[in-house]
């Protein structure tokens, strides 16, 4: 008879049990409510996150705005979405099924503080995420990485906002940089960080014609995929060291198979979200992700992400 291992993957933000530690990463499917609805009910991923929100409907960029490229993907989306409204109603009404995160990203101070009151005064009792490092608006520069005036938006969002809130950081690329930023979270009562965005404005050519891959901006787009995973490995890994225990930390980066969620687990990881692969997958990536994780558990003895989570060794 074929022996059965219980393999535990679940994970606890702010009083909300995570069933499984898969989440969609912001931006890819869910964009609408179709979409949404094949996140929610896909197996093995136990939450997900709205795209990130605008005060009113937004186009984005035009033209090619995405493509897959060697390594992974470049993209200059430009926050298309569909508004605060149209991604509020739908975590309201889903709220009970799983822990759901709602995402926003104002283009300014103003537009943040104005949606985080809606958010505030509404019924939705979920998590919130606050989107500090989009790469590809024109003309506005990623907040995350801005220390003072990230600074300064926390201290205007806690002054009123009493629901458990995150915020999505870009990829730090300096020591230094981890401490600042971590200086200015560990200051307030943070839920969570989701880190990494992707990795801004990067180039690639498309060597058929010898143009940018992507229009906006002239190619120049957020870098995704496998090309981002020791960038978000050390950015998770760099958070977890620096934040306060109870700052929990979603993965978000270079994910293609369950050796890549183990690693970010492994250095801190409490859920890990997915981009790239499900851009290209499909929702079903979550169950072999799930699959190739308990998999690699059981090479190393482990039945519960809880006994490795963090514990990444290193070298003397
Ligand atoms: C986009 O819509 O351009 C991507 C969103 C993000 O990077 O936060």
């Amino acid at each position: 008879m074929k022996e059965i291992i219980m393999t535990t993957m679940t994970a606890s933000i702010a009083g909300f049990t995570f069933e499984d530690i898969l989440l969609n990463a912001a931006g890819v499917y869910c964009q609408t409510t179709e979409e949404l609805d094949q996140i929610l009910t896909a197996p093995g991923a136990g939450s997900l996150v709205t795209k990130s929100a605008t005060p009113a409907e937004r186009a984005g960029n035009p033209g090619v705005r995405y493509a897959d490229m060697p390594l992974g993907s470049i993209n200059s989306m430009g926050l298309p979405n569909l508004s605060l409204d149209y991604y509020l109603d739908y975590a309201i009404a889903h709220q009970d099924e799983k822990p759901l995160f709602l995402s926003i990203a104002g283009l300014t101070k103003a537009d943040n503080l104005q949606m985080l009151h809606e958010i505030q005064d509404s019924d939705f009792n979920g998590l919130v995420e606050l989107n500090l490092s989009c790469p590809n608006v024109p003309g506005k520069p990623q907040t995350g990485y801005d220390f003072d005036t990230t600074r300064q938006i926390l201290e205007e969002t806690f002054a009123f906002f009493k629901k458990p809130l995150g915020v999505k950081l870009p990829p730090y690329f300096d020591i230094a940089h981890f401490d600042m930023i971590a200086a200015v979270l560990n200051d307030f009562p943070l839920a969570f960080v989701n880190t990494i965005n992707s990795i801004g404005n990067g180039l690639m050519v498309d060597p058929e014609t010898d143009t940018a891959m992507i229009a906006p901006k002239g190619g120049f787009g957020g870098l995704g995929g496998a090309i981002a995973k020791p960038t978000a490995l050390a950015n998770v890994r760099g958070l977890r060291q620096r934040l306060n225990a109870g700052i929990k930390v979603i993965g978000t980066g270079g994910v293609q198979n369950g050796r890549d969620v183990y690693d970010l687990v492994l250095c801190g990881a409490d859920l890990v979200s997915v981009g790239t692969t499900l851009h290209q997958e499909g929702p079903e990536v979550f169950n072999r992700l799930k699959a190739e994780l308990a998999e690699q558990m059981k090479l190393k003895g482990y039945d519960d992400v809880n006994q490795f989570r963090s514990a990444l060794q290193t070298l003397n």
